[in-house]
């Protein structure tokens, strides 16, 4: 790899996009040149990245000769079609869709967690679900210490997930409803102003959604633990950024909340807000545009044998997507 890498952004214009240019330019990530992509329709457009104007191009199967590192935020499908594309061209593709996240030959990676999997790669790294991601912060780590065997979770999924137009969703149907007027739909099937969805992606056999079952399936990956169990209802509610998961986990070994809370503190990219006589607990408003995920309301739960209920809170835009790749790749650099 380049000691400055020529990078890519597919869907520079997107929620996620932005903000990957946003984190490259924090982390003072060593671009050697950017070239950002997105559909025809953005073409010409101008995207600041340290201080000077850069144009997106049209994304087309010839984009990546000379590219190292393509950061792929543009849906499953444009995955699917131009990241095996991108690797045969020789570039290092971290994808943050779910098109190859369960491949076997493809790493799904959170580098707090299994870094050294990144190594494995093939030309493809999976980026992994943003809420799978944000559980796995505060998870991983109480595993590591007690072992987990399953978890039930319920999430509270920030509008911005789902990507830009549902951040303009939200604003337009706050206004229509607070002019009195009915709300129009768009992006999502039901009113999302003060409402809560329960459906987070399509629905499954079983009952459960694609969503749901990431937090097994890539849970399961990334922790190396294929018997980890999970039970999830994943819900979108009217916050503009940032993922809430509210979780009870059951260990093989005897947990108390001091000996999770000392586990906890020493977690990387994770800080324990839990001082509930204070009213001191993570909330979305406060993790919104942080780095680091948040956890608190730490309590033994009361149904559970070896049980732990927690509140964990990540800004999914950040460590569910672009603050992850970046950290990815960096990974990558000499
Ligand atoms: N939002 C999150 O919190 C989050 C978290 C983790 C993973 N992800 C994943 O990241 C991906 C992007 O999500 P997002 O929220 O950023 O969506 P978004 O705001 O809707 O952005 C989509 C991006 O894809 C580009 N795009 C669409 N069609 C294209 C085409 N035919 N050719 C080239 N570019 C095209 C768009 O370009 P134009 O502006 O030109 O249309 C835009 O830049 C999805 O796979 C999503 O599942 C999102």
């Amino acid at each position: 790899m380049n000691r400055k890498p020529h990078v890519a952004v597919v869907g520079a214009t997107g929620a996620v996009g932005l903000e990957m240019i946003q984190t490259l330019e924090k982390r003072r990530f060593p671009v050697g040149q950017l070239t950002l992509l997105a559909s025809a329709r953005s073409a010409g457009k101008k995207l600041s990245f340290a201080d000077s104007p850069v144009p997106v191009q049209e994304l087309t199967r010839e984009s990546f000769t000379g590219i190292d590192i393509a950061l792929f935020s543009a849906g499953g499908s444009i995955s699917k079609e131009f990241a095996p594309l991108a690797a045969r061209a020789g570039c290092v593709v971290i994808d943050n869709s779910s098109a190859f996240r369960m491949d076997p030959a493809v790493p799904l990676v959170i580098p707090e967690i299994n870094g050294a999997d990144a190594k494995q790669h093939r030309g493809i790294i999976a980026n992994p679900n943003c809420t799978t991601a944000v559980t796995l912060m505060a998870l991983y780590p109480l595993h590591q210490a007690f072992q987990v065997r399953r978890i039930f979770a319920s999430s509270y999924q920030a509008v911005s997930g789902t990507g830009a137009k549902a951040i303009e969703e939200l604003q337009r149907q706050v206004g229509e409803i607070v002019a009195g007027k009915p709300a129009t739909l768009d992006v999502y099937p039901h009113q999302i102003a003060f409402n809560v969805l329960p459906q987070v992606d399509s629905f499954l056999p079983t009952g459960y959604t694609k969503e749901e079952m990431k937090m097994e399936n890539e849970g399961r990956k990334i922790m190396h633990h294929p018997t980890f169990r999970a039970s999830v209802t994943c819900v979108r509610v009217p916050v503009y950024r940032a993922h809430s998961v509210a979780v009870s986990a059951e260990f093989e070994r005897p947990v108390t909340v001091e000996a999770a809370r000392a586990v906890l503190a020493k977690a990387p990219g994770l800080d324990v807000v839990d001082n509930p006589e204070a009213r001191e607990y993570p909330l979305p408003l406060h993790v919104a545009g942080k780095d680091n995920c948040q956890v608190g309301r730490l309590r033994q739960d009361c149904a559970l044998e070896n049980g732990l209920c927690f509140w964990v809170v990540g800004d999914q835009l950040l460590k569910g997507a672009a603050l992850n790749a970046v950290q990815i790749a960096e990974l990558l650099l000499p």
